[in-house]
């Protein structure tokens, strides 16, 4: 089987899907838009399918981490299905613009981590789906932008706002007026994505890496996302203490200290 090649039988949850393929192995629910003819363009459909897998990434406590890709080898998420734009008004589109910040709300603050394993085209949406991510790796083949402008719109996903931050607003200015694509080293270079390997490494590297995150308390791991989630906000030094306190309420914490002490591995619960 071809390493993007993906199944969309779903059997081990009751959700149904028919863009998105999922599969969860040791704890990692790996999510694949699945879509390979129109390069896995979010059709609204495939939009309400990510919030429903959300909902199930929340709710699952089989799930520890997460890993979103796309099927076949050209594209991640070629953008927001370009299809659907005919017809849309000023208050349509503004609805259809925070209909998508808030499915993607619900993965940059899960609780769990999400990786993003960047395997081609994250266009548009695409790249607004892989910077909603807590961050991304980067097959060699990838090509990342937000060409909207070119159809006379704006990212309207999060992107304006997730770029900025991400590689600060003079290379977000660039790149969303230009709506030039930039491929996988140059993203590399501005600290767009945190790894570039081959294609067929790539969701071998995202996997190791998560196992790591996953064998550190998930109960720090979410208070810690909350946190960085908050840096630059009036807030952000608050939230850490507040956080900093709340980790020490929990099983994990005495067990992480209890095992340092007594010199053997931590055996988190997550609790
Ligand atoms: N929405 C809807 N369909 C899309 C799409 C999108 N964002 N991106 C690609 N597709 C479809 C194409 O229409 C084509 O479908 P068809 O075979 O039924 O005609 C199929 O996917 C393959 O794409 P194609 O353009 O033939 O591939 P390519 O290799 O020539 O070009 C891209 C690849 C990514 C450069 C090109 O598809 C593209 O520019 N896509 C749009 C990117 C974009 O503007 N995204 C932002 C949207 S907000």
């Amino acid at each position: 089987m071809d390493l993007f090649e993906v199944s969309n039988h779903n059997n081990h949850s009751k959700m149904n899907l028919e863009n998105i393929a999922t599969a969860l192995k040791d704890g990692i629910f790996t999510v694949t838009i699945n879509r390979p003819s129109k390069l896995n363009a979010l059709n609204i459909k495939t939009m309400d399918e990510i919030e429903e897998v959300m909902d199930h990434v929340y709710d699952n406590p089989d799930i520890k981490g997460v890993i979103i890709t796309g099927s076949g080898t050209k594209a991640f998420v070629a953008g927001a299905d370009i299809s659907e734009f005919a017809g849309m008004n000023p208050i349509s589109a503004r609805k259809f613009s925070e209909r998508g910040q808030e499915v993607f709300a619900s993965i940059d603050n899960c609780h769990k981590p999400v990786i993003a394993a960047v395997n081609g085209f994250a266009l548009g949406g695409g790249c607004e789906l892989a910077m909603a991510c807590h961050f991304r790796i980067a097959s060699d083949n990838a090509k990342m932008g937000l060409p909207e402008v070119s159809l006379g719109i704006i990212p309207g996903y999060g992107g304006t706002q997730r770029l900025s931050i991400l590689v600060g607003k003079g290379k977000a200015f660039e790149m969303t007026m230009t709506g030039d694509m930039i491929d996988a080293n140059e993203a590399h270079r501005i600290g767009l994505v945190n790894h570039v390997v081959p294609q067929e490494e790539l969701v071998a590297k995202a996997e190791k890496i998560m196992k790591k995150i996953m064998s550190r308390s998930p109960a720090a791991i979410g208070q810690l996302i909350a946190c960085v989630h908050a840096a630059g906000s009036t807030t952000g030094y608050q939230t850490e203490a507040n956080a900093f306190g709340n980790c020490c309420k929990t099983e994990d914490f005495k067990e992480g200290t209890s095992a340092f002490m007594e010199k053997r591995k931590p055996n988190f619960t997550g609790k």
